[in-house]
């Protein structure tokens, strides 16, 4: 007989749990990319959610358009491109993809619109000026912003990686509003100290960066361990 649906005599260790990834119009889907391989290397659930606008970046960045209707066919393609637009650099198997579902943006009744829908959080990657005003006034004016909106009142983790240079006075607000709404400020900004000599490098620096905000172990980049390298040579420039 099939158990109530208040049987609370079992809990329900095998529940997913994902992290909602959400795509958003700025410049920088590498990262997007890097984070998604990361958190599929790590053995994590994903909900993916693309904005309309992160379209035309992707489009413009990658040559991939993206489809709701093949989704996952875009999906191997572009997870597989290096930063430098090198096709199968990142072969994706089917095993790794399995676990990823895909949420339409206009789709208001998606899963993760409401907080009753397990989820871990939220990365927004990369996160445009206009995702940022949306999320921090709270205008849901899609299921992305939904989502985020929903991440703040469950006091979920939400990290935003926001991509604008420069920013301007509301840009800043917003961004202090979202900080002190509990979210992870996560600008786009690849450090040099980790010893990079590839554009992935660099991006693969900020995607590492995301995925310490979530707590989700990666070997993305190498960690700052205490002493000066002197460079690409890698020597400590001497003392005078
Ligand atoms: C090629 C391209 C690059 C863009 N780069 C950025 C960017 O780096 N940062 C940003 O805030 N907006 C950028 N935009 C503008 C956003 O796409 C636009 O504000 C859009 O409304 C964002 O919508 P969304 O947040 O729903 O994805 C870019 C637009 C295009 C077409």
């Amino acid at each position: 007989m099939e158990p109530p649906h208040n049987d609370t005599s079992k809990p329900d260790p095998g529940r997913r749990r994902p992290w909602v990834v959400g795509i958003s119009g700025a410049s920088g889907t590498p990262y997007a990319a890097s984070v998604l391989r990361g958190l599929l290397a790590a053995g994590e659930a994903v909900d993916l959610i693309v904005s309309r606008a992160s379209r035309l970046t992707l489009m413009d960045e990658t040559g991939i358009a993206f489809r709701d209707a093949h989704w996952r066919t875009d999906l191997r393609e572009w997870l597989a491109l290096g930063a430098d637009g090198k096709p199968e650099t990142y072969p994706v198997t089917d095993e790794r993809l399995a676990d990823v579902r895909y949420w339409p943006a206009g789709d208001l009744a998606a899963g993760p619109s409401s907080g009753s829908y397990p989820v871990k959080g939220m990365l927004i990657v990369p996160a445009s000026t206009a995702c940022v005003a949306g999320v921090a006034l709270g205008l849901s004016k899609d299921l992305l912003q939904r989502v985020a909106s929903v991440t703040l009142k469950e006091r979920r983790r939400l990290v935003v990686t926001v991509r604008e240079t420069p920013l301007n006075g509301p840009t800043l607000k917003h961004l202090v509003a979202l900080d002190e709404a509990g979210a992870v400020v996560l600008p786009a900004s690849p450090a040099f100290y980790a010893g990079a000599t590839h554009i992935q490098d660099l991006v693969d620096f900020v995607a590492g960066r995301v995925l310490d905000a979530a707590e989700v172990p990666h070997g993305l980049y190498r960690r700052w361990e205490g002493e000066l390298r002197g460079g690409s040579k890698g020597e400590a420039p001497e003392a005078s």
